[in-house]
């Protein structure tokens, strides 16, 4: 998931193991240090963490770099999208535009990321007005280069936001929606939960979602948030997802966590005699 290669440096790395998908930022269009240390907290019990980072990262120019001097094995890319601090709502739609051109040539799609806690105000631009803003400026990129284009939404929307969200996500032809970012628990401090905590809050955010997403297959939901085993996965696609991203269960059980889902996914293809992901989610579904 987005944020635990902020810089794209290592993609080489995350493509060697079995991820069908890595996805590199948050970016922005200047470099920027984000917030001042100590900006990251584990609570190891709870198999989660809490970040303030702020979209630390060392800018459009030297991320785009690194990309191009990856080896990405054939995998897909995405690019998570976000705005600079200094950049005020208003003009935030030229960010994400000046992103999309520069990276859309590289990409196999983008996010654009307006979910995180820890920009000021950031989360305003989940409203409608301000989402319709940015896709209104993407439109005119897309002209140039259509990549497959997605939105990152928060735990903490309410189910009407969310439908809002679908509405403009169908209006401007989008490939769909993240869901989840983290999630503000105030009580803990400044910053955003992720991990075994957010798992419950991002499963409801999903399930409305995939419900709102029913009736245009086309549209594809990125499941994100609190995934910690295989059965946490297995709940989402009997739910009717697919694609899925990880980034605190890689942390706290490293990359043995995927072998496990693996072995476990092929030992459930062999138990209901599928050859694909298709037959085995109509499998679960039945
Ligand atoms: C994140 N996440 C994040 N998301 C994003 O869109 N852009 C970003 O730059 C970051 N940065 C970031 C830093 C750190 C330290 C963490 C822990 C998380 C959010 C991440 O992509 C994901 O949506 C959440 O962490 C929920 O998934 P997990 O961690 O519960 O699997």
């Amino acid at each position: 998931a987005a944020g635990l290669d902020k810089n794209a440096e290592a993609i080489d790395f995350f493509t060697q193991l079995p991820f069908g998908f890595v996805e590199v930022g948050t970016v922005t269009p200047l470099p920027q240090a984000g917030n001042p240390g100590p900006r990251l907290f584990r609570y190891p019990a709870e198999e989660s963490i809490r970040n303030r980072m702020g979209f630390n990262n060392a800018g459009s120019d030297i991320v785009l770099k690194n990309i191009i001097n990856s080896n990405r094995r054939s995998k897909i890319l995405g690019v998570n999208l976000g705005k600079n601090k200094i950049t005020p709502n208003e003009k935030a739609f030229e960010d994400y535009a000046s992103l999309y051109r520069k990276f859309s040539p590289i990409a196999d799609y983008l996010v654009v990321n307006v979910s995180s806690p820890n920009t000021p105000g950031l989360r305003d631009l989940l409203a409608e007005n301000g989402l319709r803003q940015i896709f209104e400026g993407l439109k005119g990129e897309q002209k140039i280069i259509k990549k497959p284009l997605f939105v990152k939404v928060s735990p903490d929307m309410t189910n009407e936001q969310l439908s809002a969200v679908v509405l403009l996500v169908k209006e401007f032809n989008l490939s769909g929606i993240i869901a989840t970012n983290t999630t503000i628990m105030s009580e803990r401090g400044e910053g955003g939960m992720s991990g075994k905590i957010l798992y419950q809050k991002a499963k409801k955010t999903r399930e409305y979602l995939l419900k709102e997403l029913k009736e245009t297959p086309e549209l594809e939901l990125i499941g994100v948030g609190g995934f910690s085993s295989f059965s946490d996965l297995k709940e989402f696609w009997s739910a009717g997802g697919k694609l899925a991203q990880i980034y605190t269960s890689l942390i706290y059980q490293g990359p043995k966590i995927l072998f496990d889902i693996e072995n476990e996914l092929m030992s459930d293809y062999q138990k209901f005699g599928c050859k694909n992901f298709g037959e085995y989610q109509q499998a679960l579904t039945k």
